[in-house]
């Protein structure tokens, strides 16, 4: 999803952090990035359905946050357009979703609560910085409720990590086992990641480049 070629896809990662990158381009580069929170809602339906055992209440948040996270692809779906973006060129990547299931349940919930969601504040506070200078009051306010929303969902994977560990018979002590997660994921995403790396070709695909056209700054 981050690339660091601009004419690969449209979330170019030193342009996100650069002070000199243009905030219409990050205001881009942030929807697009919200938009293909779709494949959170994939992945975490994926643990909904493997964990039948699990108390009501678990369940329950972990029906919120499923919500959230459909809610924040509808945040990039619906203000993409009135930017000049054809959604029809925007691809929603399977490769995240595909690595994550060759892992257990209570694997692919530490990965998304602790390492995916708890890692995405520094990155997302300093877009929500540059941003402001737009005084885009509908841009601040979608970006305020993601990041309360992304808080509650690490506040949920303390919660519930301990109790889809237990389900799962996996014994070690928390912190552990995320260290241990975290390492696996690595050497299964150089097993299964890259599979399906594109839906489109490089001609139809947004980009980081075609952001620059259409964000007037080309
Ligand atoms: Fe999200
Ligand atoms: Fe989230």
């Amino acid at each position: 999803m981050f690339s660091y070629d601009a004419n690969e896809t449209p979330i170019v990662r030193p342009w996100l952090v650069d002070p000199k990158t243009d905030a219409r381009v990050i205001r881009l580069m942030v929807y697009v990035w919200l938009m293909m929170e779709m494949d959170a809602v994939d992945y975490l339906a994926t643990v909904f359905f493997d964990t039948p055992q699990a108390p009501f209440d678990l369940h329950h948040d972990m029906a919120r946050h499923l919500w959230d996270e459909s809610r924040h692809s509808q945040f990039g779906f619906r203000q993409l357009p009135k930017l000049g973006v054809d959604l029809m060129s925007v691809e929603h990547s399977l490769d995240l979703y595909n690595i994550l299931v060759q892992m257990p349940p209570h694997e692919r919930y530490a990965m998304m609560t602790m390492e995916f969601e708890a890692g995405s504040f520094p990155a997302k506070a300093h877009v929500m910085d540059r941003v402001r200078e737009l005084n885009d009051f509908e841009a601040d306010t979608l970006l305020a409720f993601d990041r309360n929303d992304e808080q509650n969902h690490v506040r949920y994977g303390h919660r519930w990590l301990p109790e889809i560990m237990a389900i799962c018979g996996e014994t070690r002590p928390v912190d552990e086992f995320v260290q241990a997660t975290k390492e696996k994921f690595k050497a299964v995403a150089a097993i299964h990641g890259n599979r399906t790396p594109h839906s489109l070709p490089p001609e139809r695909r947004l980009t980081g480049e075609k952001i620059l056209r259409l964000a007037g700054v080309a």
